[in-house]
């Protein structure tokens, strides 16, 4: 389906992990976490004890000097000693902060985001995309001619909406919150469960939806060729049996595909350029994919390793098991990503949060202990520091996604 989707980070993973398909089973992701941190712990180990030799040397060296100034009693050699000691200590943490760009720049996990995927059968022509943003703007592709993708993916509010969850067509609070359309087409399937298996697929779905746009796609098609102009474009778009239900699919996907964010400070910084992100979110990514542990599912390209988990969410909601079945998928949902994440508050499948403070919140208190939360979930014991740090690096992700407005619309004049 993504044609050029397979990377090296899919062929890593599957280095890594195995089939993909041992991903649900969490134990196993447990053990070969820990066959990984075993691999590089000795490594580490090897780093540290470097380290350690060479930081007893400086230290000796200093106390030397000290000792020496302090015979003679004089007070500017004292001084002078004093001043080398600043300086060591400031070689010392510049060597520290060396040390964990070096080994930030070579964790695999960690991957500057490439081109979004395209897949073979529907590439991004410049009508096509024209056709894809009239149709995502356009109201009359629901049963009351009132909605339209816009109504809940709003391009000023990061291409998600600010509340909790959807309206429902007929009023009323929906089931989840609309998840944001920022790099979308990155994730191997759509929407919180993954019921979707691309864009093209998951476009259909709101439409038909009678809790969203209520239209019916056999009424769908009629309506549209009724309206002047509009069967040329899906000519003029390379389809040249006009207006049907996959075209509608194909279009609107490729018209999400241009809504992205990437080359984030991030990005630049895991091709090498070392300035490229501050001390301060330096260290945030470092806890990143460290002590915090996000990196355990926002990890590879887009910062999501496209799997499920129960994050210990406090709400009823089946997730993937609606989908697999299988209990332990209850309230499992598909690891966000996390480009754009400054833009798109209310957070979390339910919208249940509101600030990305209050999510570095709710990990470090280990989530609101849903019964089936993944043991990968744990109290982080971070320090308000570190809790700054973390939330410094998250915001490099956001970036700014590009802003489509609606275009004219065929039928009116
Ligand atoms: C009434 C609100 C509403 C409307 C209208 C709507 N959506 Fe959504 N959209 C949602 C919600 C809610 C979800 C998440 C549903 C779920 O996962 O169960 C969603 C999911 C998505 C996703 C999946 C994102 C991901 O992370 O995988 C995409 C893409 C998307 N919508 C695009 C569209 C397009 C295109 C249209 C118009 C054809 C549209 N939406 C219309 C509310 C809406
Ligand atoms: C066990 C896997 C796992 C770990 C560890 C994890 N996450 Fe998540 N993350 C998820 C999943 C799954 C979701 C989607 C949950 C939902 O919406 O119900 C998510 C959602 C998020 C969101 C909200 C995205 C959105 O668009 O609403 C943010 C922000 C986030 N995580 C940040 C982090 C940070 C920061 C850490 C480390 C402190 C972290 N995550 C650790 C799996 C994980």
């Amino acid at each position: 389906m993504h044609g050029t989707a397979f990377s090296h980070v899919d062929f890593y993973m599957h280095l890594l992990w195995g089939s993909s398909d041992d991903h649900s089973s969490e134990s196993a992701i447990t053990s070969d976490l820990e066959m990984r941190t075993l691999m590089e712990g000795e490594l580490e180990n090897m780093r540290k004890l470097l380290f350690i030799l060479l930081a007893a040397m400086t230290i000796s060296i200093i106390v030397a000097c000290a000792d020496s100034s302090d015979s003679t009693g004089s007070d500017t050699e004292q001084n002078d000693s004093a001043a080398q000691g600043d300086a060591d200590q400031n070689d010392s943490a510049q060597g520290e902060l060396e040390e964990i760009i070096d080994n930030l720049l070579s964790n695999e996990l960690l991957v500057p985001l490439g081109d979004i995927p395209v897949p073979d059968d529907n590439p991004m022509t410049e009508e096509k995309l024209l056709l894809g943003q009239t149709l995502y703007f356009d109201t009359r592709l629901s049963g009351n001619d009132e909605v339209s993708c816009m109504n809940c993916h709003l391009p000023e509010l990061g291409y998600g909406e600010r509340r909790a969850t959807f309206e429902k067509f007929g009023g009323g609070d929906g089931p989840r919150n609309s998840p944001t359309v920022i790099n979308a087409g990155y994730y191997t399937l759509n929407f919180w469960d993954g019921r979707a298996d691309s864009l093209e697929e998951q476009a259909l779905g709101p439409i038909e939806n009678p809790d969203e746009m209520n239209m019916s796609l056999d009424e769908l098609i009629p309506k549209l060729q009724a309206i002047e102009g509009y069967e040329d474009m899906f000519i003029a778009a390379g389809f040249e049996d006009g207006i049907t239900a996959e075209n509608i699919g194909k279009a609107i996907a490729a018209f999400e595909r241009q809504i992205v964010v990437t080359d984030t400070p991030y990005d630049q910084f895991l091709k090498g350029e070392r300035d490229a992100l501050s001390e301060q979110e330096i260290r945030g990514l470092n806890l990143f994919a460290g002590k915090a542990a996000c990196i355990t599912c926002h990890q590879g390209e887009n910062l999501s390793d496209n799997q499920f988990y129960n994050i210990g969410l406090d709400n009823d909601d089946e997730g993937r098991f609606a989908i697999t079945g299988d209990e332990t998928d209850k309230g499992a949902i598909r690891t966000a990503g996390l480009y754009g994440i400054t833009h798109t508050a209310p957070y979390m499948s339910d919208g249940s949060i509101e600030t990305l403070e209050e999510v570095i919140d709710y990990y470090d208190r280990g989530g609101d202990g849903h019964p089936n939360t993944s043991p990968l979930i744990t109290e982080l014991n971070l320090t308000d520091d570190e809790k700054a740090d973390l939330l410094a690096f998250l915001k490099v992700l956001g970036g700014e996604p590009p802003i489509f407005t609606k275009p004219e619309m065929p039928g009116t004049e």
